[in-house]
């Protein structure tokens, strides 16, 4: 069967002030597709995908849906005529329930003679939620009630309705917990067969020669190249994206290639009987000079641990302890040196209506004030070599954040810690959609750290990078650690898995 032409896109160009974030794309999404879309951070994934589905209009180019020419003026009238999209960055609205997210835009359906028949709504979300397998979401309540992974899961759900036939994802597996995943991939492949198409973001390769049809790469806003099905299961198909990508040769020198798990004595922090969230009676020592990972599924308590070493949470009983200082708040944990990198980065991490060179200072003012008075040339210094260092594409450091591309963004809040020399930092998914460039970078910063003697409580969804990176590897369920295990060449994903499920 010959795949029918979705979407044309020809020619297309898109500039933001100084900016020339697309250079002449010409793009076909056929039926039938799961196609792939990758790039480095900035090179212009989100900015196509945005004009399709209505959030961006071009600057030039034409774009043309089932043969018709393809205008949406907004990301509602696309989503009305079969396209949607699941944004990068958090897109549920706070203060409102999960019905209300589930139906935002598209409200009035549930109007009859002027008032909003809310159970009605209720109703339906519960039902469309249903229809997913998603039974832990309580579509009467506040979105704000539920973690970043599970706000993820609403937008995906929301993404969907019977008409929809084409469904951009935008780097949205790095958001998501492991159960999260399967779900978004059993939607793709669904979609895929019942003659619909999707475009999928990602920045890792295995996980598009798994589940795309072919693939497009970009590069500064052109494409590079198209790699078939049939390219894509040759053996050189990861060395060949990697140089579209990035055009040279990047190398395998990836993880920490030492396999000393020795740490100093010195304990950098510890965790003394912590009850926090489930967890119960949590015991752990962190030693200067040790990278600890944690793995597990979304609810088994690892993401609250690493809130709680910063001071996020309030522990329901025991201590946070660094440096004979109890940790009570960040305020206490930046004074004992102690930097986190948060899963939720716009929320908890940036602030994007602050530029690059504020939101990557601001940890550091201390160091660089004297009686109050911030020295610019000091702080100027301080940011730009950050930028070289991490390649955090930007026209310069007075460019707001809210403007760079979602791995941009993520350098900048990485940037913020290694900025002010912390001596502890705890990373909760600290390369969620970096791309492997970048995070080739930052896994070479985390080995130094190591050698440096200073601290690493790393928290990961993706396995091969606890592997690679982790002194020891605590694997968490139902709020318990369920195993350790210990550097080791030998140790596989499967190993890990069997105590996370
Ligand atoms: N509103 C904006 N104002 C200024 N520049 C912008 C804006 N939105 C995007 N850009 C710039 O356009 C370029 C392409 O960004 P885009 O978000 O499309 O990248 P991406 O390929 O999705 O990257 P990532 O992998 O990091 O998500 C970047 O240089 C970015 O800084
Ligand atoms: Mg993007």
């Amino acid at each position: 069967m010959e795949n029918k032409s979705l979407l044309k896109i020809n020619n297309m160009y898109k500039w933001f002030d100084a900016t020339q974030a697309l250079k002449g794309v010409d793009l076909e999404i056929q039926g039938g597709q799961i196609h792939g879309l990758i790039g480095e951070n900035g090179s212009g994934k989100s900015t196509i995908t945005s004009i399709i589905a209505g959030v961006k209009m071009p600057t030039e180019g034409r774009m043309f849906f089932k043969g018709q020419p393809w205008e949406p003026s907004s990301m509602a009238s696309a989503f009305d005529c079969g396209v949607s999209m699941i944004l990068q960055e958090a897109n549920t609205i706070p203060g409102c329930t999960v019905a209300e997210n589930l139906y935002a835009g598209h409200i009035s359906k549930f109007r009859k003679y002027g008032f909003l028949d809310s159970r009605k709504m209720v109703r339906k979300a519960s039902e469309k939620l249903a229809d997913f397998g998603v039974s832990h979401i309580d579509a009467a309540g506040l979105v704000d009630q539920y973690g970043f992974e599970d706000r993820k899961v609403v937008e995906i759900v929301r993404s969907l309705s019977s008409s929809t036939e084409l469904l951009i994802i935008d780097e949205t597996t790095t958001a998501l917990s492991h159960e999260g995943r399967k779900m978004l991939y059993s939607i793709m492949h669904k979609m895929k067969e019942e003659g619909k198409a999707v475009i999928f973001i990602s920045h890792d390769i295995d996980e598009i020669i798994e589940h795309c049809t072919n693939l497009t790469v970009l590069r500064d806003g052109e494409i590079t190249g198209h790699l078939s099905y049939e390219d894509l299961q040759k053996d050189d198909a990861i060395e060949r994206i990697r140089f579209l990508m990035v055009g040279r040769d990047i190398g395998d020198a990836y993880y920490r290639e030492d396999y000393d798990s020795s740490h100093e004595e010195e304990i950098a922090l510890e965790f003394k009987d912590v009850s926090v969230s489930g967890v119960k009676n949590f015991n752990l020592q962190l030693h200067k000079g040790e990278i600890i990972g944690f793995g597990g599924l979304s609810g088994s308590g690892m993401h609250e641990i690493g809130r709680a070493a910063f001071g996020l949470e309030k522990l329901a009983s025991g201590k946070v302890i660094r440096n004979e200082q109890i940790i009570k708040s960040p305020h206490d944990a930046i004074r004992g040196s102690i930097g986190y990198i948060s899963k939720d980065r716009d929320v908890e991490a940036l602030i994007l209506s602050g530029d690059v060179r504020d939101n990557i200072a601001l940890p550091s003012l201390d160091g660089l004030s004297r009686f109050s008075f911030i020295h610019p040339s000091k702080e100027k210094e301080l940011v730009e070599a950050e930028i070289e260092s991490l390649n955090i594409k930007c026209y310069s450091g007075k460019q707001l954040v809210g403007t760079l591309s979602g791995g941009n963004k993520q350098k900048v809040s990485f940037a913020k810690w290694t900025a002010n020399d912390s001596d502890v930092i705890v990373m909760d998914c600290p390369t969620r959609g970096v791309d492997v460039g970048v995070k080739q970078s930052m896994y070479a910063f985390i080995a130094e750290m190591k050698k440096q003697g200073k601290a690493v409580l790393m928290i990961s969804e993706e396995l091969p990078e606890l592997i690679g990176m982790s002194d020891r590897i605590f694997i968490m369920k139902d709020d318990k650690v369920q195993k350790i295990f210990e550097r080791h060449p030998d140790l596989k994903e499967s190993d890990l898995i069997e105590y996370m499920i």
